[in-house]
């Protein structure tokens, strides 16, 4: 897929991955519209990229929608939507399970995915066309050690990925489930973990864009941290 002037909607953009992202769509010469929850980063980054930008919130429908008008509003259409923004919480046992941060990380990784495709297709089905990516994890594929909250709801994600993707097959809009090991990102900023050995962002954006332009892109991207050579 050539990428120059189509419109991309990349939720989480202000770090980590969905900066990285955006960074290496604006040489592809996208039209890009950044979101996050704060403006701090996110402001001088889109002025940067010369991009539009909305500060909201991925477990609002509400806001998701208006982060769709906002695209349309802009550039009149809309072709890639990279749900990308996500939430963490510190290794623990299931025994000192938080049900409250469990339910965050739920409204953030996969409702925020839900909210994020269906304001997506929303103006993707009248065209008959678009891509949506969901960045899911390698907990989506592994059940990790005292990882269960945040597994519970990238699981959750990849299922509702794959449901998706069999609904959107026929109408023309493309679904890629994107998993990635560990990065080195601020994620981790609340209880810091060994990630030397870590993914650079930069490399996982490179893959996803090059993924992006093949004629057939993979619709199941496994980027493991083994496979932090590939370039
Ligand atoms: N880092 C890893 O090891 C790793 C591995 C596999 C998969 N992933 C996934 O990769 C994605 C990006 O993670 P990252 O490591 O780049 O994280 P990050 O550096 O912490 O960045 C997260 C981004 O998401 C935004 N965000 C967080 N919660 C949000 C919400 N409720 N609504 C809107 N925006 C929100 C943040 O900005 P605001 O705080 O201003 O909203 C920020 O822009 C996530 O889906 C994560 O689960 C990460």
């Amino acid at each position: 897929m050539q990428l120059e002037g189509k419109v991309i909607v990349i939720t989480g953009a202000s770090k980590g991955l969905g900066k990285a992202l955006a960074q290496r769509l604006a040489k592809e010469k996208a039209l890009l519209v950044l979101s996050a929850r704060s403006g701090t980063l996110l402001q001088p980054l889109a002025k940067e990229l010369d991009a539009a930008y909305f500060v909201g919130n991925v477990a609002s429908e509400k806001d998701m929608r208006a982060l769709a008008d906002v695209a349309i509003q802009k550039f009149g259409k809309l072709d890639i939507w990279i749900n990308n923004a996500g939430a963490w919480s510190p290794l623990t046992s299931i025994y000192a399970f938080d049900t409250d941060r469990a339910k965050e990380l739920i409204e953030t990784n996969l409702f925020g995915t839900v909210f994020g495709a269906k304001a997506a297709t929303a103006h993707m089905l009248p065209r008959g066309e678009g891509t949506i990516i969901n960045v899911l994890s390698t907990t989506a594929l592994d059940g990790k050690n005292k990882s269960a909250a945040y597994g519970a709801d990238k699981f959750g994600a990849r299922g509702f990925t794959l449901a998706l993707r069999e609904e959107m097959r026929e109408k023309n809009i493309r679904v890629i489930g994107v998993y990635p090991g560990g990065m080195r990102t601020d994620i981790f900023v609340e209880k810091p973990v060994e990630y030397e050995s870590f993914l650079d962002p930069q490399l996982v954006a490179e893959k996803i864009v090059q993924n992006l332009c093949l004629d057939t892109p993979a619709e199941e991207l496994v980027l493991r941290r083994e496979e932090k050579s590939l370039h």
